[in-house]
Formats: C-alpha cells, structure tokens, sequence
C-alpha cells in the first residue's frame, strides 16, 4: 500500500527516489512549471539545453525520465507535459502518466502546480488513479508501486488545501474498488459473489463505516413480485440479487436514491449478442459498482444527506429457462411489459429497483447503467449521456462539471413516450425495432417507473470501460466513471432546500 501525504518543502532538496515535475509548452519553447520552479533554480542556465536535447516539448500525454547527477538531491527527475494551461484537467492527466511512468521508486514527490486547493485534489487523485493496476490474475502479482507519494504544495498547511486532499485520497479509493469489480471476470463475479463483495465492504467498515447493507435472494424478489430481475436472471444458475445501501447521518435534511444496473455478464440472452466484442459485457454491471462505491465515499465524508442505494444484480444468460422475446414479464409494483428483445435487460432490471426506489419517497433519484449501444453511437466513448427531469439533469452536468467528468444532456422526445406503448397486449413495450435514438427509448421507458419524482438517467455505456491503453488518470479496463460526479451531486444536493 501506497502512503500518500501533503508537504510543503522545496522539491529540489526532497530525497525522494523520483520527483515530479510539470513542463508547460509556449510560444518561446517549454518552462517548467509552478511547483517546480526550485528544481529548475538548481540547473540554471543549463535546463533550457537540456530539455531541447531531451525533445522535451511540455505537450500533454509526454513523460520523460532524466538522471539528474546530483544537480538536485533526487536521483531522479519525471518530466510531465501539461499542454499550455496547467489547470485542474491537466494536473490531473499528468499525474497520472507520472504515475504510470515511475516504474521502480520507494518514493516519490510529486512537484506539480498545487498551489489551490483544487489543483492539489488534482494532483493527488491523478496520482493515485495513474497508479492503479488490476493485477489479481497475473502471476507477477501486483506491479511495484511507491511505499509513500508526497504532494509538494505551498498550501499544504491549509486547511481546505487538507481537505481537498484527503477529499482526492477518498474518490480515487471509490474509483479503484470500482474499477476492481468491473475488471473482475464475469465467472468470478455473478450476483451472489458480487452481493458477497459488498457485504464485506460494509462488514470491514465496521459499525463506525456508517452504512448498512441489505441483500434480497431470488426468494424474497418472487414474493416482492420483481420480475424484471428474475426474468433476466432466469437462465443463469447465478441467481439475480437486489443489494440495498443505506447511509443515514444525523440531521440530514434530504434523501438522495441512488440506483445502478449490475448486470455481471450480458450474453443479450436469446437476442445473443455477436462473438467479437461480448467479452466485455463483463463490464455491464459498472453502474452497480459506481452507485454503491459512491454511496461509500459519500459516507466517508459524512455528506449531510440521507442516500439509498440499490443495485440490480442479474446475470444474461441463455438456456432452457431463459426469458423469451414474446414474454410478458410483470414489473415490482404491477406493470406489465412485453419483452421484443432480451438483449434490452437493463431496463427491465432497473424498473423493479426504480419503483423500490420511490416507494422510498426520496427527492430525487439518480440511476447510472450501461444502458445502450445507442448512447455510445451518439456520444462517443468518452462521453456519458444524461437524460430526465431538466432540474435533475442541470444538476448533474454540474456535478459532472465540478468533478470534471463528460457528461451531455440528451432529450427524451415525446415521440419516445408514444413508442413504449405500441404493445397490444402488456402496459409497455420495452423496445421496437426502430433501432434510431434508441438511448432516448430506453430512458423513456425508465421514466414510467419514477412515478413523476425528480429524476435523471446517466448512461455511462462507451465510457465506463476503456477498450484501449491507459491515458493519464484513467486506466485500462473499467474507469469508475460516474463516482466522482455521483459525490459532486451528493455534496451540492445535500445543501439544497
Ligand atoms: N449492455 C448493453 C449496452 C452496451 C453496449 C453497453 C455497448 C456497453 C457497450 C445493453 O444491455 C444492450 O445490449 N443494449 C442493446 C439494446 C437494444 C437491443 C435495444 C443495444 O444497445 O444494442
Ligand atoms: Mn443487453
Ligand atoms: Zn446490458
């Protein structure tokens, strides 16, 4: 385990393995950065020679490692682009490529801009998030990471400069348990086990973790009469599973719901999905993981509102049991809906926790899931969409903006609330055949079980698993995309009147 910590003390003279620091680009060649200014005191007239031999050019995305022969007290030197505006997303990027880049070092001073109390959240939760590997299955074992990181800021006695510290150590924690349960293969992960997960989260936590957990078995979602759950679990021998949080501090004065889609493995069932790109449907429960981890770090900060969390736990799978294209499966709470294509599961398992959610009564409800291909078509991979009432949504595109997360808001068209009702024989269709604008269609759908409380969808679908390399603070694989904004909207929501 890594220890990190806030110092303010000159990074030339710090004895640390590796120090970090910022290289910005400009219109006369790169500078160092702020946070780095000692370091480049010590090698004086001979930096600007130095970097230009090295191609050093302070572009985002470059890392560059030089022996620094005694010039200053570390052996050695991580040279990181910030691009030409060191801000807050900058800061981030390069710690985390600073990060990825330290291969071998007891320890570390990172020497970024740190001078606000943001810029130092930024420099240590992009550490720490550059830092993160998903080891559990290499016989290698985990990857060497630094004993101790130390964050070089001249704040660092501040208070809010303490807090905004400790604030980055909390989310990247959430973001990597995250990313660990969507990493997780799906033979390793079915509702049961992932239901076990989070019961030993809330039991290590212990009685001071301020948050308790409630599991519902197949049995007890039959006599709530949860067959959305149970019908798309039906063909797996994993059963389906409805994990309840509950953080309740005193004096809150709000109740936030927080509601995810876990699905462990999604095969499309019937409505098989094609070969190529099925493998990473072990990533469709990455809502689940975000929502509930979310719910800890808000407890971890002792947010002043009151949050239930519900994650719809089932397993896609194909067999002689499974959930058929024609069936009529009946909601929690008694809408009927007719089943066209098994592969559209998401929404079916979150309409039973979205009506668990409201019988609730909380002032607003906020669901995350890897809803649809649709959203990815029209987003891209690295942006989420945000669907629902104006207000909620306004609010999450704060939130979003405050954590710097890419979150856009899409439209739910009138023309969707007229489609979710061509069936002719149940309450609601749960998809057609139109295949445009299928991401609005299914927040529509979605919509009808949030009997008119305040409402968003976010559908994390392209960016909650990177297919690709890692990129500054955001790894391989599962990204935990959605905690940070879920906390930002918990913080601001939990003030509101
Ligand atoms: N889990 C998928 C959506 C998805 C696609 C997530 C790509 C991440 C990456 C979802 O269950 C699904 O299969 N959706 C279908 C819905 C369709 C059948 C209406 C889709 O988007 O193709
Ligand atoms: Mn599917
Ligand atoms: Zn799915």
């Amino acid at each position: 385990m890594t220890s990190y910590s806030l110092r303010n003390a000159s990074p030339a003279k710090s004895r640390a393995d590796a120090v970090v620091v910022g290289v910005v680009t400009g219109p006369s060649g790169p500078t160092v950065a702020p946070g780095g200014q000692d370091v480049a005191k010590a090698y004086g007239r001979k930096l600007a020679p130095l970097l230009s031999a090295l191609g050093v050019t302070g572009k985002a995305g470059e890392t560059v490692k030089v022996p620094t022969s005694g010039t200053i007290s570390s052996p050695m030197l991580v040279l990181v682009g910030l691009g030409s505006d060191p801000d807050h997303l900058a800061v981030r990027r390069a710690a985390g490529n600073a990060a990825r880049s330290v291969t071998n070092a007891a320890s570390v001073a990172v020497a970024l801009p740190a001078d606000t109390p943001e810029l130092v959240r930024a420099a240590a939760e992009g550490y720490a998030l550059g830092a993160y590997s998903f080891t559990t299955y290499k016989a290698s074992g985990p990857s060497k990471s630094p004993g101790e990181v130390v964050v070089l800021s001249p704040v660092a006695r501040k208070k809010d400069a303490i807090a905004a510290f400790e604030e980055g150590q909390v989310i990247a924690g959430a973001v990597a348990r995250t990313r660990d349960l969507v990493n997780t293969p799906p033979n390793d992960l079915r509702p049961p086990s992932f239901a076990d997960a989070i019961a030993d989260i809330v039991k290590d936590r212990g009685r001071g973790g301020k948050v308790t957990i409630q599991v519902l078995d197949e049995t007890q979602l039959a006599e709530l009469g949860c067959g959305g759950l149970l019908g798309v679990g039906s063909a797996s021998d994993a059963p389906p599973r409805l994990v309840t949080l509950t953080y309740t501090p005193k004096g809150a004065k709000r109740h936030l719901a927080l509601v995810g889609k876990g699905i462990t493995f999604d095969s499309g069932g019937l409505s098989i999905k094609p070969a190529a790109s099925m493998h990473e449907m072990k990533s469709d429960m990455a809502g689940a993981a975000a929502v509930l981890n979310a719910t800890f770090a808000i407890a971890d900060l002792g947010l002043p509102l009151q949050v239930t969390t519900y994650a719809a736990l089932a397993e896609n799978m194909l067999g002689g049991s499974a959930m058929r294209p024609g069936d009529v499966i009946t909601i929690h709470g008694g809408t009927t809906v007719e089943v066209l294509n098994t592969d559209a599961e998401g929404r079916l398992v979150l309409a039973d926790a979205l009506v668990l959610a409201t019988e609730q009564k909380p002032d607003a409800i906020l669901d995350v899931a890897t809803l649809t291909g649709a959203m990815v078509v029209a987003l891209g991979d690295k942006v989420s969409g945000v669907m629902g009432g104006d207000d909620v949504v306004a609010d999450v595109l704060y939130a979003a903006r405050t954590a710097r997360e890419d979150f856009w808001p899409m439209p739910i068209p009138e023309q969707m609330s007229e489609r979710i009702h061509t069936t002719k024989i149940a309450d609601l269709s749960q998809h057609d055949w139109i295949r445009w604008g299928g991401g609005l269609f299914a927040a529509a759908f979605l919509r009808e079980f949030t009997a008119g409380l305040p409402w968003a969808h976010l559908d994390i679908a392209g960016p909650s698993f990177n297919s690709g390399g890692p990129a500054g603070h955001v790894s391989s694989g599962g990204t935990g995309v959605a905690v940070s904004t879920l906390v930002e909207f918990a913080r601001a929501f939990a003030e509101e009147k």
